[in-house]
C-alpha cells in the first residue's frame, strides 16, 4: 500500500507573516487529514521559521531546489546538509521552472537527485511534457528521458526511496488540469516502465501528480490508480485550499 503524500510547493512567496498565518491555518486542519502524508517547500530563507512553527507537528519540510555541491564557493546555492541541518526531508529537484528558466538539464537534475538520495534526504523528481511535446505525442519519451538520466546515474534501485512528481508543464499555474484521464495514462506509462526494470520499486513508489490541482479536482485525480497524491502551487498557499486537497488524498 503507497500512503499518500500531498506537498505543498510555495515557489518565491509569502512573508514571514504569511507564512505564520499559513502554518496556523494548515496545522489547525490537520485533525481531518487522516491518511495522506503532508510536507510544505517554503522558499530556503523561510525554512528556519517553518521548522520552528512545525515543531512537534506531522507536516515535514522540504527545499524547493538544492545544490550539487557540499560547500564553498557557490555563491547562492544550498547544500544537503543545510537542508538538514534545519531538519528537512525532502527536496524538489528538477521543477519545471528550475529547468526552463535556470537551465537545469537532465543530467544536472540526475546530479542533483544522486547528491540528496546519498545524503539521506527524500528527492521529490519532478517530471513532465511542455505543451509542444504533448502536441507532438512526444509526453511518453519526454518522461522517459528525464527518468532515465535518473536510473542511468544511479540505478532503478535509487527510486525505491524517493517521490516521482509528474507535472505536465502546460498544466502548471495555468488552471488547466490534465484531466483524471489524462494524468494517469501518463502514471501507469511511468510505473510500467519502471516494472520493466523493477516490479517491486514500481509497486513502491509514490508518483504525484502536479499542475493545477485544486480542492475541486483533486479527489478525481487522487482516486486513480497510480496517482498518488500531489505536489500543489498556488493552491498550497491557502490553508483552506491545501487542507481540502490533502484531505482528498486517501
Ligand atoms: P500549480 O503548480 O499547482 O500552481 O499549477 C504546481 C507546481 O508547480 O508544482
Amino acid at each position: 500500500m503507497r500512503k499518500p503524500f500531498v506537498a505543498g510547493n510555495w515557489k518565491m512567496n509569502g512573508s514571514r507573516d504569511s507564512v505564520r498565518t499559513l502554518l496556523d491555518g494548515i496545522k489547525a486542519g490537520m485533525a481531518d487529514v487522516s491518511v495522506a502524508e503532508v510536507a510544505v517547500c517554503p522558499p530556503a530563507i523561510y525554512i528556519a521559521d517553518v521548522q520552528q512553527q512545525l515543531e512537534g507537528s506531522a507536516i515535514g519540510c522540504g527545499g524547493q531546489d538544492v545544490s550539487t555541491q557540499a560547500s564553498g564557493a557557490f555563491t547562492g546555492e544550498i547544500s544537503t546538509a543545510m537542508l538538514q541541518d534545519f531538519a528537512c526531508r525532502y527536496t524538489l529537484v528538477g521543477h519545471s521552472e528550475r529547468r526552463t528558466l535556470h537551465g537545469e538539464d537532465d543530467a544536472l537534475v540526475a546530479r542533483k537527485f544522486s547528491v540528496a538520495s546519498a545524503a539521506g534526504l527524500i528527492p521529490i523528481l519532478c517530471i513532465g511534457e511542455t505543451l509542444q511535446e504533448r502536441e507532438a505525442n512526444e509526453t511518453e519519451s519526454v518522461v522517459s528521458r528525464q527518468l532515465d538520466a535518473v536510473i542511468e546515474l544511479d540505478g532503478i534501485e535509487a527510486l525505491a526511496d524517493c517521490i516521482i512528481a509528474y507535472e505536465p508543464v502546460w498544466a502548471i499555474g495555468t488552471g488547466k488540469t490534465a484531466s483524471s484521464a489524462q494524468a494517469q495514462e501518463v502514471h501507469a506509462f511511468i510505473r510500467q516502465k519502471l516494472a520493466e526494470l523493477n516490479a517491486d520499486v514500481a509497486e513502491g513508489v509514490r508518483i504525484l501528480y502536479g499542475g493545477s490541482v485544486k480542492g475541486s479536482n483533486a479527489e478525481e485525480l487522487f482516486g486513480q490508480t497510480d496517482i498518488d497524491g500531489g505536489l500543489i502551487g498556488g493552491a498550497s498557499l491557502m490553508a483552506d485550499d491545501f487542507l481540502a486537497i490533502c484531505r482528498a488524498a486517501r
